[in-house]
């Protein structure tokens, strides 16, 4: 608790943190924040999660996220617990995490935000700053706000910017003053952590943006994150909020890009790891997210997409250039088929091998995966399918349970090519890259590989004996010269 007694900057320090949500995003927050010598209650309202955590099991794959785990369920700085309640009267500074999923009509449903705002709301007990965390579209702090006056019974009066500004102890002055002790605010600090990194990114962040309405908010934020080297964007609350949105957008943009430029790329012979070369080096453009393949998958990119246009299309305008972006990813998973049918004519009947089920590598979320898709439209084809992933198969099981003779669950990727017409990479995964290429071809009835992932080279997978399909480089002419060269000119 930030108390009167202290002078600012030891409250600022020793003040309790609260993660409210212990999923993809406020556990690796959570576990950051004790790692960076802060008293962290975790809070999460299903109790088996909890037990779990409890119990010292993340429970889903992230790499780095156990060792932390267990090294602050030890050092006590993390505590994690099922009463949601408790831990918002425990703290201060409240960071709200949970899942906003996507409704039919791609809207965000804040359904889980919403109820946490009544937790706050009956048990302010003293100056909460409440951050928004989940990716929520640019009005939730407004609706946040709306709501925790609502259901507090009178209790609470939002902080105004005004009483907080022009003093160095903003905590202090405002208990003082004798403003209600039931006093909160928001802000907005959106996560940029991707799965399979996150316990990476949240050390190394690129960046670390907080959307504020006062000074004392500000200054929360900044004590905070003080020990990460990289800039802090100070905004206002909904600049954040669109900031977030903005970010996954053109990220998501970049890919469908660089897919259509891979399309072009087959027809006109031309080899598109060359192309993202050549223009990522440009440092207007940057060299990364310019991986052609199956498209964009996973609870972020497909979600926000549709929630930002949603946002847009809900303040009258039409963000027409996204649309486009959804539609040229929708399309990869047929695009792709269309070269599976190419390299085996007919479907039905044949045994393919699938690497790689999880929506990207270091994850075992399966959430809006093309792989998924893709064993869906090889299933109706009347594919017989062997499936291996490192992270992702009880996860991919819930979806397409195992099926005697159509669906088979493998014990590696060797497994997985048994007896296959055809080996399709679906997921990039490093252990993948160092697949033995010749004894992987040998288990195979047909030696026909399409990799979805550009994961290999394409000529040491011919030399290796297989009839090699990859995405935007498959035209070039003359192979020994398929991957970029770089010279230095003097
Ligand atoms: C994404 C963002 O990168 C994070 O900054 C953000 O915090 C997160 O969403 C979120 O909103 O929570 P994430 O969904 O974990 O992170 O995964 P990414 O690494 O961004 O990959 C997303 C999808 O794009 C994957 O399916 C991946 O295979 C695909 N992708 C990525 C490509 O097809 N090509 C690329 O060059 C890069």
């Amino acid at each position: 608790m930030i108390d009167s007694g202290n002078s600012n900057q030891e409250s600022l320090r020793e003040a309790t943190i609260a993660v409210l949500g212990l999923g993809h995003v406020g556990l690796p927050t959570a576990l950051g924040f004790a790692e960076l010598g802060r008293e962290v209650v975790g809070a999460d309202g299903d109790p088996s999660k909890v037990a779990l955590i409890r119990a010292g099991q993340v429970p889903f794959f992230e790499p780095g996220l156990s060792e932390l785990l267990s090294k602050h369920l030890k050092s006590g700085r993390f505590r994690p617990v099922e009463d949601v309640d408790a831990a918002v009267r425990s703290a201060s500074i409240l960071f709200i995490c949970v899942g906003t999923p996507q409704r039919e009509d791609g809207q965000a449903d804040l359904t889980q935000v919403e109820a946490v705002a009544q937790v706050v709301a009956r048990n302010l007990n003293g100056y909460k700053l409440i951050v928004e965390k989940s990716t929520v579209p640019a009005i939730t702090a407004q609706w946040l706000k709306r709501t925790i006056l609502r259901y507090s019974n009178g209790k609470a009066a939002v902080v105004t910017p005004a009483a907080n500004e022009g003093t160095a102890n903003h905590f202090d002055s405002h208990l003082e003053a004798g403003v209600s002790a039931a006093n909160f605010e928001v802000a907005s600090n959106p996560e940029f952590l991707q799965e399979g990194r996150a316990v990476e990114n949240f050390f190394h962040p690129d960046r670390v943006v907080c959307g504020v309405e006062s000074a004392r908010a500000r200054e929360i934020l900044t004590e905070i994150y003080r020990p990460l080297p990289c800039p802090l964007v100070i905004t206002t609350v909904s600049t954040a909020e669109i900031t977030k949105h903005a970010a996954n957008a053109f990220l998501a943009t970049k890919i469908s890009f660089i897919n259509m430029v891979a399309d072009l790329c087959e027809k006109l012979g031309a080899d598109v790891a060359g192309v993202a070369r050549g223009i990522g080096l440009d440092s207007r453009i940057g060299p990364d997210f310019f991986n052609p393949g199956i498209g964009f998958g996973g609870y972020c990119f497909p979600k926000d997409l549709r929630a930002f246009m949603h946002l847009a299309q809900e303040h009258g305008l039409e963000f027409s250039l996204l649309k486009e972006v959804e539609r040229v990813n929708l399309q990869r998973v047929e695009v792709f088929i269309r070269k599976v049918r190419q390299a085996l004519w007919v479907l039905q009947g044949k045994t393919i091998g699938i690497l790689g089920l999880a929506f990207k590598p270091g994850t075992d979320d399966v959430r809006e995966a093309p792989s998924l898709k893709i064993v869906q439209a090889l299933l109706e084809e009347g594919g017989i399918l062997r499936m291996y992933d490192p992270q992702g198969m009880p996860n991919a099981q819930q979806v397409f349970p195992e099926a005697p003779g159509r669906i088979t669950y493998c014990t590696s990727a060797y497994d997985a090519a048994r007896g296959a017409h055809a080996l399709l990479l679906l997921t990039e995964w490093e252990e993948f890259r160092r697949l033995d290429l010749i004894r992987l071809r040998d288990l195979m009835e047909l030696p026909v590989l399409v990799d979805g992932r550009n994961l290999y080279d394409p000529g040491a997978a011919r030399q290796a004996g297989f009839e090699y399909v990859s995405v935007g480089r498959d035209g070039a002419t003359n192979l020994a010269l398929h991957s970029p060269v770089e010279t230095r000119v003097a």
